[in-house]
């Protein structure tokens, strides 16, 4: 698919927010997919030669929202990509999250892992969910947008490492107190986070689903770049996070 770039906006040193206008993506996406985006305008480029994987942040009329982090080449050549260029990448992929109704919801994002939980607060209240966000970052600049997650969430607790925005410490130290009177969590973040969540989360014995970011390769099942180990029943089976997932049972997966 090609659409084009209304917005590639620096939000701070490290993350931009990409708007991009195509009608046939916005009305094709679920909460919770992701697409490949080829992180140039250019037609012919052998370096990076792959598709990145970004996640949807949302969704509005034909425009849907990208929010990412520079780490390396592929994303520093996307933030360089201008408003009023047009911009290849896939249909949205993966499974995405399944969505509750009137339920009491928590989510918990690190980082980066904010992308997907922003759309996914929003649809979530929209069907009447009380919805409350733990949000962590290592420090102030890792906590993004945080006005409008406020006006798409009932509560919004925020923690940094170093203690320079919000309460000092890791996103899982508010969650552990109160967390059994929610119905369900949803995180993404760091591995080590979205398994310390889903072990919390099954220590409470509530439900937790985990939107996993592994580095993947052609988004679409046939590289088997992305695999990881899930138990079933008494078995431990590989899935493909890009087409079974990115988002599982947190308490199926073998972290380690
Ligand atoms: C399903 C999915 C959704 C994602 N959603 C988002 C999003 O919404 N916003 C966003 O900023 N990023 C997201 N990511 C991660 C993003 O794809 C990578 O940061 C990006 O591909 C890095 O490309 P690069 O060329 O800039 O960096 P590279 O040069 O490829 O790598 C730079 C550094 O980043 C590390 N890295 C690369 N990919 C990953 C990864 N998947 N997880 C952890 N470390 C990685 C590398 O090990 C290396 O240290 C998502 C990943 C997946 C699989
Ligand atoms: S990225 Fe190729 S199989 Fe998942």
């Amino acid at each position: 698919m090609k659409g084009l770039i209304v917005k590639n906006e620096k939000i701070n040193e490290k993350y931009y927010n990409l708007e991009i206008d195509c009608a046939k993506f916005a009305l094709q996406a679920k909460v919770g997919q992701f697409l490949m985006i080829k992180p140039t305008l250019q037609d012919y480029v052998t370096d990076p030669l792959l598709r990145r994987p970004l996640g949807v942040a949302d969704v509005q009329g034909t425009r849907f929202r990208l929010i990412y982090m520079v780490v390396g080449k592929g994303t520093k050549l996307l933030s360089e990509c201008g408003a009023g260029n047009e911009i290849e990448f896939s249909k949205p992929l993966g499974n995405g999250f399944k969505l509750e109704k009137n339920k009491n919801i928590a989510l918990a994002a690190g980082g980066i892992g904010i992308a997907p939980i922003f759309w996914l607060a929003k649809e979530m209240r929209s069907n009447g969910c009380k919805v409350t966000l733990f949000y962590g970052g290592r420090s102030v600049n890792d906590i993004v947008l945080s006005s409008e997650l406020s006006n798409n969430c009932d509560e919004l607790v925020i923690t940094t490492n170093d203690g320079t925005l919000g309460t000092k410490g890791l996103v899982t130290e508010p969650m552990k107190e109160g967390l059994n009177s929610f119905d369900k969590v949803f995180a993404c973040g760091p591995k080590p986070m979205m398994k310390a969540v889903s072990e919390l989360a099954v220590s409470k014995d509530v439900a937790c689903d985990v939107s996993l970011d592994e580095r993947m390769a052609c988004g679409l099942g046939a590289c088997l770049g992305c695999l990881i180990y899930v138990k079933e029943g008494n078995e431990t089976v590989q899935k493909r996070c890009c087409v079974e997932g990115p988002v599982f049972d947190g308490s199926t997966i073998i972290w380690d």
